[in-house]
């Protein structure tokens, strides 16, 4: 669907859960922005998420594919659990509406794959909702890093973390999320290591996944459903001569997986998290310190770079960046074409820590 004459845009929202809220919010902050249509499969659930975020224009519906057919929209937020973002993404953009969908990808490569597919089928916008893209931190370590300071960057380090951070519900089922602490906030570290460097192919990985804390009664109180992993490790080789170590964990008797580092041939990137609470990994946390060194030859320069303040509130910002998307005719702000690597290593990972053995990581064609 085209622009509306009036000029307004028109949102719908695709699962009425947590998330959907701080969408709704964001969107109500736009002008010329309004919500029409919101569906969740739980009976009711849509009409009561109108009512407390007051969204007047909004029609509420049980199955997306009645909004989709009944409603005129511009684009939807998908805020369904993870399982639900392949279908629900597709039927938007088969359906001629741009999607805003919520992290992870999906669920399994071959999803993310498809969703991809279709979004340049049909033309349509398909953006994955990483908001720590904009952190004004992370704009300026993709800066840094695109700027060649470092030279060629052979190894990157990261570990996404968190100390007590186990989520239940959706978010412990294998079938409902795919995987556990690597699709909540794993995504999100390989987002922030691949981005700056332009998401390299991944080519091989090596994993292990564990989950002695969420089967654990006395770290859990959903134990005997936590079918996923709370903690993973994995080296991953990518294109280019590239070495990943990446780390994540949900729980651990730790207060860090340590810091995120790139090293290259001129120069090497250090970021610290920002406190050591429960919630401690970059992004997760924030970013506590950027420092660069330039100290081969013994005469030790280390630049500390100031950290940057949040001008922009980022979640905010990433629903804006959607909206001015499909106003202004541009391409996907987080385009699924990087994103389904994303997945892609998550999917290794997964593979990779079942057959206890490296593995490689093949992306069929887009
Ligand atoms: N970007 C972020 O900061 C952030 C934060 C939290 C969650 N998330 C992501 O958002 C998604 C939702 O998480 P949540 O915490 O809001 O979950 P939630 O369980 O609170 O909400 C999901 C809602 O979707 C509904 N639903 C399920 N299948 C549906 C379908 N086919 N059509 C319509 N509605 C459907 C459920 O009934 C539920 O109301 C997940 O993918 C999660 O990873 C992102």
């Amino acid at each position: 669907m085209a622009k509306a004459v009036d000029g307004v845009i028109r949102i719908g929202i695709i699962g009425s859960g947590g998330i959907a809220k701080a969408h709704a919010r964001a969107y109500k902050e736009i002008e010329g922005v309004t919500i029409v249509a919101v569906s969740d499969v739980v009976p009711g659930k849509a009409g009561a998420f109108i009512d407390e975020l007051e969204l007047s224009d909004a029609t509420p519906f049980t199955d997306h594919r009645e909004a989709l057919a009944q409603v005129a929209m511009h684009g939807v937020s998908v805020c369904t659990p993870n399982v639900a973002h392949h279908r629900t993404s597709i039927d938007a953009l088969e359906a001629g509406v741009n999607v805003l969908t919520e992290k992870p990808m999906a669920v399994t490569l071959q999803q993310a794959v498809e969703m991809e597919q279709t979004a340049r089928r049909t033309g349509k916008i398909l953006t994955i909702g990483f908001q720590p893209r904009y952190d004004p931190n992370m704009v300026m370590l993709k800066e840094l890093i695109q700027s060649g300071a470092l030279g060629k960057i052979y190894y990157v380090e990261t570990g996404g973390c968190r100390r007590r951070g186990m989520p239940g519900g959706t978010f412990i089922r294998t079938d409902l999320a795919g995987a556990g602490a690597l699709a909540d906030i794993g995504c999100y570290s390989l987002d922030m290591a691949l981005n700056p460097l332009g998401y390299p192919k991944p080519l091989t990985v090596s994993a292990v996944a564990t989950n002695h804390f969420g089967t654990n009664p006395t770290y859990h109180r959903e134990a005997d459903k936590f079918q996923v992993e709370d903690f993973g490790s994995a080296l991953i080789r990518l294109e280019g001569g590239l070495t990943l170590n990446f780390k994540i964990s949900w729980a651990m008797h730790m207060d860090t997986l340590g810091a995120t580092m790139f090293l290259g041939t001129d120069a090497g990137l250090k970021v610290t998290s920002a406190g050591s609470g429960p919630w401690s990994g970059v992004w997760d946390g924030g970013v506590g310190s950027v420092t660069m060194y330039h100290d081969l030859h013994g005469s030790h320069v280390e630049t500390h770079i100031p950290v940057k303040q949040h001008t922009v509130k980022i979640f905010a910002e990433k629903v804006k960046d959607f909206v001015g998307a499909i106003q202004e005719g541009r391409p996907a702000p987080i385009p699924g074409s990087q994103i389904v690597r994303n997945q892609a290593i998550i999917d290794g990972i997964l593979r990779s820590a079942a057959l206890g053995r490296e593995v490689d990581i093949e992306i069929p064609e887009l």
